[in-house]
């Protein structure tokens, strides 16, 4: 466990040498770490300074700020803090204010240094195990907060592709049969030119206007551009369909260049639009992958969200660049697959030619609500979904190599098969059959 850090707060400096000779055990197993104010403005700064400490023990009359102040001031610094106040044994007035204004505990003077670790001890578990439930709380936000994008986007793309798919449908079938009746109108016409070579002024005229021989060698490449626009539709809706299956209650296998390629092309609007008209260039080195157990809607979240902040880093970077440097430098964005030698796992590579991260940044990336965007366009949420979707869904690993200057590159390494669904039913039927 980490060294819990307590902030011992009291005017009289000769308890400063007591607390560290009396819990001088715990110190040196290094359970605690003593940090020493003299009154409640310097406790204050500290805590200001220090946003690790877990506790304050202090005391109540002191110069310049008492404890029962400090103590009101606390919440707004940190509200996880819990502090214990010592106090003259019978002093229940200002106990009862303490205890009002929110101290964990008290402790009565002069001070018994065995019921001190107790309660030391009984205050650092209470401060743990209330981080620990509000991580989990952030998790499940998290969570939830990943399932309702997912099945609000999920939704809305599946309600667009129903409503794309029956038109489409009647245009795809009805254009082989357009075509076929157009063929049998052009013979038609071409006999009565044969059979009436001089039909009159007004036809003559029509014909003309119309420059009908135009109209015949054109006709087939307007039906072709007609087919293969529908096609093109097809193939869309294909993988808008695709990209959606957010649903999905157990694993299935799936396709992830399939994965990566509807991704990309829901980001199409994204790579187009270029604020700083520099072009992003996609390159795809596409290994021999097998099909992957997974949940597809949310792996294509995934990568959703790493290649939108590829493309974000780049944006960035073009600002800073002048036309000239535009047009030599190529923005690039690079999806590289491959099967690992065992072959029991994949790894899919998405690295970009940007700016880099910092090592300060790095180590903060995959931390819940971590943004270096401005209000409004980062929530700091993207990569913290991305963690727990590959690692917590899918019992895969993140990570993420870049260097300052030169580019960015995240890692998803997959396992090719989901073992842990089937085992766990197992367990739990073992679990009900025991009878636990
Ligand atoms: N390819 C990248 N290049 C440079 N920095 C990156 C890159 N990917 C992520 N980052 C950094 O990591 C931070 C966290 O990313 P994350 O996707 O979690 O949040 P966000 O993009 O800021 O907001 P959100 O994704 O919720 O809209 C980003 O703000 C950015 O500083
Ligand atoms: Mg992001």
């Amino acid at each position: 466990m980490a060294t819990a850090k307590i902030l011992i707060v009291d005017d009289e400096l000769e308890l400063e040498r007591l607390f560290k000779l009396r819990l001088r055990k715990n110190i040196r197993a290094n359970e605690f770490e003593l940090i020493f104010a003299s009154n409640g403005q310097d406790a204050l700064e500290k805590l200001q300074s220090d946003s690790l400490i877990d506790m304050v023990v202090t005391d109540i009359n002191m110069p310049d700020m008492d404890g029962l102040t400090l103590l009101s001031k606390l919440k707004e610094i940190n509200q996880n803090i819990k502090a214990v106040v010592v106090s003259a044994y019978d002093d229940l007035g200002n106990i009862r204010t303490a205890m009002n204004r929110g101290a964990f505990d008290f402790l009565t003077k002069p001070i018994d240094f065995d019921d001190l670790e107790i309660t030391i001890k009984k205050t650092l578990n209470f401060v743990k195990q209330t981080r620990e439930t509000l991580n989990q709380l952030q998790e499940m936000q998290t969570q939830m907060i990943q399932q309702e994008k997912m099945s609000a986007i999920g939704q809305l793309i599946a309600s667009i592709v129903h409503e794309i798919n029956n038109p489409v449908g009647f245009i795809a079938s009805n254009i082989d049969f357009a075509s076929e009746y157009i063929q049998d109108m052009l013979k038609l016409l071409n006999l009565y030119q044969q059979q009436f070579p001089n039909p009159g002024v007004e036809i003559q005229s029509t014909l003309q206007e119309i420059e009908l021989d135009y109209l015949v060698s054109d006709l087939p490449e307007v039906i072709s551009s007609m087919k293969t626009g529908t096609e093109r539709i097809i193939d869309l809706s294909k993988s808008l369909r695709n990209f959606s299956r957010g649903n999905i209650t157990n694993p299935v296998a799936f396709n992830i260049h399939e994965g990566l390629d509807s991704t990309l092309l829901i980001m199409k609007h994204r790579l187009k639009a270029r604020k700083h008209s520099h072009r992003i260039e996609i390159l795809k080195k596409y290994g021999s992958l097998p099909f992957v157990d997974c949940y597809p809607g949310q792996l294509n979240q995934v990568f959703l969200n790493i290649i939108a902040n590829a493309i974000d880093a780049l944006d960035d970077m073009a600002g800073e660049y002048s036309l000239e440097e535009m047009k030599v430098n190529y923005f690039t964005i690079t999806l590289q697959t491959e099967v690992c030698a065992d072959k029991d796992w994949v790894t899919i590579r998405i690295k970009d030619n940007g700016p880099g991260i910092s090592t300060k940044v790095k180590e903060q990336i995959f931390d819940y609500l971590f943004t270096t965007k401005p209000l409004g366009k980062g929530t700091g949420l993207g990569l913290a979904i991305s963690r727990q979707i590959v690692e917590e869904k899918h019992g895969g690993k993140l990570t993420c190599i870049s260097t300052l200057g030169q580019g960015t590159e995240f890692i998803i390494e997959l396992p090719r098969q989901q073992y842990y669904p089937s085992n766990q039913r197992k367990c739990d039927r073992v679990a009900a059959i025991c009878g636990k």
